[in-house]
């Protein structure tokens, strides 16, 4: 998937280039010492940043630059140009950035920066407890620190070892394909040295906001200034006999994933139970290993609901051309030693089963503590509970979110970074509040669908390009209004349709979408607000 091992492109940059073959606004792809450099042009400044996102090695080249940061194509990760930091998640470390000297109208890249100082805050806050080491937690620590908080951070964790790359479990990682050091979202020394105190394999198991304290499963408890609840979703499971079976799985951990491969290492045949994402993308991984792979589903067509007909038929056709086997407008009624029955009474043949099907909040601590609950934790528009310094972020969390005007709840690990993230710097005192464009991604195969803004309902869905050839924008409007984009191997319109649905810029979508069914008015013309 990387960039990194691709030969370098574009000029030598230590002999430099001249200021005008980098467009204003935009980069030119070089290298210098061995490695892809990029050229940021912002006006009269050049900047000079590592080529290769640090999430997966995205090609930034092929991203954009908006507000004086630098957006993979890939997953939407942001950059700071000056200082290539990684402010937007899901990449977590900076680039390098490399000292750029005018000679003239020359631009010549120079040594490898050092890192810019660490900030320091000034933060009353005497400490920090953080529930739940995913996507939301890690995030939020690792923000305290860069921020510069300098008092107690404790991440609570139910699973064991290190915050993980979830989404990578029912990716490369289950399929064989990536090896398990990409697992981790860092190592235990990262914590250590960042002076994050990380509780693995414990739960929180009371929470009293009151008196600001919070009791462990070791018996333990703790007290804090602010605490964040990050706990995440458990997986459903099916209420049948057989639901719980010893080859039945669900996927949510890492101890998940290594039970299904340890089932699926030596295995013939699989069900997958559920059409979802998650439930496709272990299709996949499991067909990658060369299992027989069967999908029940009640619905009529794949991911309908959310992505629509159109894409829902072509991940289908697409998973069948790997041989992947379907039994839709059908449910499992029940589950023995190697076999699922069908409510129709069809027997498949199964030496494990995976269960995707959906998930739920884990909302039982905050229920507990009396916070104000809606289908997930209610917060504010700073993502603060009810209960005043506690903030939750992540799959639990509900947010009135400014582009719908309605609180909604969402599971994307994108999101559930940026939560953490603003979370974070509220518990700081920064009164920021969370306006971000939500964003996922989903892999299948070689084909990846991204997917910007928020729809749980739409009016009316228009097609722009063809999903046939793989090469599509898909536009979901409520009242006319573009809500959400999805798309098939347009990255950067993708990029440009998050910026436009941050600025609620209905005429830059709809050059996009002209420009994606080839009416002359190309993505990267229109540009963004
Ligand atoms: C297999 C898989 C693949 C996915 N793929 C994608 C993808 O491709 N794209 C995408 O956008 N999203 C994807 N997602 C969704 C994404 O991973 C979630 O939205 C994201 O992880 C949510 O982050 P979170 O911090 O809210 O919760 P989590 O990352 O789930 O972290 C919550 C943590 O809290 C712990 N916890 C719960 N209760 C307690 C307690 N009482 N005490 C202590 N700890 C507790 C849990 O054990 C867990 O470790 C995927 C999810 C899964 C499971
Ligand atoms: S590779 Fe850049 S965000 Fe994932």
């Amino acid at each position: 998937m990387s960039e990194t091992s691709k030969p370098l492109a574009g000029p030598d940059l230590t002999q430099g280039c001249d200021l005008e073959e980098i467009p204003d606004g935009g980069t030119l792809l070089g290298h210098a010492s061995g490695e892809a450099v990029l050229l940021v042009r912002q006006g009269g400044e050049v900047f000079a940043v590592a080529a290769t996102c640090t999430h997966y090695g995205g090609p930034l080249a092929e991203g954009i630059v908006q507000d004086g940061q630098v957006r993979c194509p890939w997953h939407h990760a942001r950059f700071d140009v000056r200082t290539g930091e990684a402010v937007g998640p899901p990449a977590l470390n900076p680039l390098r950035c490399r000292a750029v000297e005018r000679q003239g109208s020359r631009i010549v890249v120079g040594k490898a920066l050092p890192p810019p100082p660490p900030r320091s805050s000034r933060s009353g806050v005497e400490s920090v407890v953080i529930v739940g080491a995913g996507a939301a937690g890690n995030a939020a620590a690792e923000t305290l620190r860069r921020e510069g908080y300098a008092g107690p951070v404790t991440m609570i964790g139910a699973e064991p070892g290190v915050p993980v790359d979830r989404p990578n479990l029912s990716k490369d990682y289950l399929a064989g394909t990536s090896p398990e050091e990409w697992i981790p979202l860092r190592d235990a020394a990262f914590y250590a040295q960042q002076r994050i105190e990380l509780l693995p394999g414990t739960r929180a198991t009371s929470l009293d906001p009151r008196a600001r304290r919070v009791v462990l499963s070791d018996g333990t408890s703790r007290s804090y200034g602010a605490l964040l609840l990050a706990t995440g979703a458990d997986a459903v499971r099916l209420p049948i006999p057989g639901g719980d079976g010893p080859r039945v799985h669900t996927l949510r951990s890492l101890a998940d994933c290594r039970g299904i491969i340890a089932h699926a290492t030596g295995a013939a045949r699989a069900v997958v139970v559920g059409a979802s994402f998650i439930g496709l993308e272990v299709a996949a991984a499991l067909r990658t290993r060369g299992l027989e792979v069967h999908v029940v589903a009640p619905e009529a067509r794949p991911l309908e609901r959310i992505l629509g007909p159109e894409l829902g038929d072509f991940v289908q056709a697409l998973h069948g051309e790997h041989g992947v086997r379907f039994h839709l407008r059908h449910t499992p009624a029940t589950i023995g030693d190697r076999s699922v029955t069908l409510d129709d009474g069809t027997v498949l043949p199964a030496d494990l089963v995976v269960v995707g099907v959906g998930v739920r909040p884990a909302v039982a601590l905050a229920e507990q503590a009396g916070l104000r609950l809606d289908r997930g934790v209610l917060v504010d528009e700073y993502l603060e509970t009810s209960a005043p310094g506690v903030y939750a972020a992540g799959d639990i969390a509900r947010w009135p979110d400014p582009h719908t005007g309605r609180p909604i709840r969402i599971e994307h690990w994108v999101v559930a970074e940026r939560q953490g993230q603003v979370a974070a710097r509220n518990i700081l005192g920064a009164r920021e509040r969370f306006r971000a464009v939500p964003f996922f991604w989903s892999q299948h195969y070689d084909v990846s669908v991204n997917y910007v803004g928020h729809a749980e309902a739409w009016d009316r869905l228009e097609v722009a390009g063809s999903v046939a050839r793989r090469d599509c924008l898909v536009a979901y409007r409520v009242a006319g209004r573009i809500v959400a984009v999805a798309s098939i191997h347009r990255d950067e319109d993708s990029l440009r349709a998050e910026v436009h649905l941050e600025h609620d810029d209905q005429a830059g979508l709809e050059a996009l979408l002209a420009g994606a069914r080839g009416e002359g008015t190309s993505g990267r013309a229109s540009g963004p607000a």
